[in-house]
């Protein structure tokens, strides 16, 4: 058995480092790591228009420190509202790679997404013909739709019809949970990929309720059923290129996770990297760790590969009990698998 892995530098294709001192807290647990992290636009309120997304950039390179390796890429959100010019405002920003899809209501702070797709559609076009990537949170919102059932009835109602308006549309599938998506995506072709998180790949809907209701566990899209988790297990180890690793990393304090409404997201950027290495290793699968991490979102996102190299060793640590938010004695973020053994650790400082 070996006892260390060395892998190019990953990159995590979705990431919420939300602002002020909880960015403080998270952001370094990215950057001791991850080469690029594609940062997320839902602030209150949302990361619209370039300029904003220059100045959110700025929080994010600051919190990190002085580290070369690290690159926050940013994502626009879209709303009835975005114009063809933020578009090109957008593509001629080389920090911008994407706009963000949330349909209203579908998720934490989502309630400026956008009502329908086909109001946007030639915001959609002019995106299509830039050299951007329209990010897609594919749920429907109607609460008449099991919330089991709502990434699949997604596919079939905004996906399908949207993939025959404009085939040219180059689509992230963000954060998929069923065998639904990953058939959807392995029969798209190259202008279609997915982005996969550990928890879904760790987990059932089943750990949502292991022995009371866990909110820690809760997140969107929600946990599914474990045929759901196998074929996202065997779409993430396939070598498949349009599958790629995106934490979808979403911190929130205690105090709104542990509550009578808790907040949706999981926080996974303290592991992020030996969470998945957990993962492919359960699947006797290592040896595809690397083109997961670190080559399929790059080579999907039109950027250059890594150059440097990240070593794992083989060691026993325990995940901490909750990270203490930086400058709010108040406030912590409990990440997952808290409190628990983790087996695989991130060599730091090489
Ligand atoms: C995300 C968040 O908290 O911002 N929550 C989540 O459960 N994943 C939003 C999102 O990506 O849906
Ligand atoms: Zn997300």
């Amino acid at each position: 058995m070996k006892n260390t892995i060395q892998i190019t530098r990953p990159d995590d294709w979705h990431i919420h480092v939300r602002n002020g001192d909880i960015l403080k807290t998270v952001v370094p647990h990215s950057a001791r790591c991850f080469g690029r992290i594609m940062v997320m636009p839902n602030l209150v309120p949302p990361v619209c228009k370039a300029n904003q997304a220059d100045q959110y950039r700025e929080e994010i390179v600051q919190a990190a420190g002085e580290l070369a390796h690290f690159r926050p890429m940013m994502a626009l959100y879209l709303t009835d509202n975005t114009t063809v010019e933020d578009v090109r405002a957008a593509d001629a920003n080389p920090h911008i790679v994407g706009f963000k899809l949330y349909p209203a209501g579908a998720t934490t702070n989502s309630d400026s997404g956008v009502t329908s797709v086909t109001r946007i559609m030639p915001v959609l076009e002019a995106i299509a013909s830039s050299t951007l990537v329209l990010q897609i949170h594919g749920e429907v919102t109607d609460p008449n739709v099991d919330v089991f059932d709502r990434e699949a009835e997604f596919i079939d109602q905004v996906l399908s019809p949207l993939r025959r308006e404009i085939p040219e549309l180059r689509i992230v599938f963000e954060h998929i949970t069923t065998k639904q998506g990953v058939d959807f995506v392995k029969a798209a072709g190259e202008s279609v990929a997915a982005t996969i998180t550990p928890q879904h790949l760790l987990f059932s809907r089943n750990d949502l309720f292991r022995g009371g209701i866990r909110p820690h566990y809760y997140c969107l899209p929600i946990l599914k059923r474990h045929e759901h988790q196998l074929a996202l297990l065997d779409a993430a180890i396939s070598g498949d290129p349009s599958f790629f690793l995106g934490t979808d990393s979403a911190p929130h304090s205690r105090l709104k996770k542990e509550t009578s409404c808790g907040c949706a997201g999981i926080y996974s950027a303290h592991a992020a990297i030996e969470l998945y290495a957990e993962v492919f290793e359960a699947m006797d699968a290592l040896h595809q760790l690397e083109a997961f991490a670190s080559f399929h979102g790059a080579d999907f996102y039109r950027q250059p590969r890594n150059q440097d190299q990240i070593t794992l060793e083989r060691i026993d640590w325990e995940v901490p009990a909750n990270y203490p938010v930086a400058g709010n004695q108040e406030d912590e973020i409990v990440p997952l698998k808290a409190g628990e053994l983790m087996r695989w650790r991130l060599v730091e400082n090489e």
